[in-house]
């Protein structure tokens, strides 16, 4: 039997692979992912690939519906998902076009859908988050991306803003003050998702511009192009975890 592993992509990354489109499965009572499954074999592997914003790119991070996104890959079984995500970089050690694997995150976001777990329950749930990311799968990343001879900085908090308008530089200080060296609209709730449906979630944090009051012109000016670049360190990296 082949390993099955999920691949959420965020900007810059909105395709991956040449498989079927199928169409979306039944996520009810969650409502409709952002697309359906691009799936594909590679080495042992069968990927499932989620654009999370759709791969038209017409999502904006508060308008995701993480739930179904997650629920999505539980109903085919999924129990690693590798995360991509573009993000600002707060700290001087994560220039642009640096990779991350985001061990921590604060989350700042307010008004999303963040749990399966709100009605009618019998008992409250609470969901253990104090390490928000698998340490399992994040090793596995770490030693994959070893293999492949891709940089990747082993820990990284990530603040997780409301989006879609970019942060004020008082917030990135505020941020950074917090202990945030990376700034994304998109890890929260899907991590705590993920962790609620008992599926292993890691993040590949893509730094994709410096964050707001930190670079000499708009925050988000040649974002494209180093994400194209960083994204090829991805596929690599990608490449050399379903070829284990
Ligand atoms: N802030 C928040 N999210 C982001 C950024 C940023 O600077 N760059 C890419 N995603």
């Amino acid at each position: 039997m082949s390993d099955l592993l999920g691949v959420i992509g965020g900007s810059g990354l909105d395709q991956l692979g040449e498989g079927l489109r199928l169409n979306p499965i039944d996520t009810a009572p969650w409502g409709d992912p952002s697309d359906c499954f691009t799936e594909f074999h590679m080495g042992n592997t069968h990927v499932l690939f989620l654009p999370r914003h759709g791969y038209d790119h017409r999502y904006a991070p508060h308008r995701i519906n993480y739930r179904a996104n997650i629920m999505a890959f539980k109903n085919r079984g999924v129990t690693r998902i590798l995360a991509i995500n573009a993000v600002g970089g707060i700290s001087a050690t994560m220039p642009p076009g640096t990779l991350v694997l985001a061990d921590q995150l604060i989350d700042y976001t307010w008004g999303r859908a963040q749990t399966y777990f709100e009605d009618a329950l019998s008992t409250p749930v609470h969901i253990e988050f104090a390490e928000p990311f698998s340490n399992t799968l994040r090793q596995q990343v770490l030693t994959a991306a070893q293999k492949a001879g891709v940089k990747i900085q082993p820990t990284g908090t990530l603040a997780v803003t409301q989006g879609p308008r970019l942060e004020t530089a008082a917030e990135i200080r505020k941020y950074q003050a917090d202990g945030c060296g990376l700034v994304g609209m998109t890890s929260m709730p899907e991590a705590a998702l993920a962790r609620e449906a008992g599926i292993e979630y890691a993040a590949v944090c893509v730094v994709a511009n410096k964050a707001a009051g930190l670079a000499e012109g708009g925050t988000i000016d040649g974002m494209e192009l180093v994400l194209e670049v960083a994204m090829q360190q991805v596929s690599s990296l990608l490449e050399a975890m379903v070829l284990v």
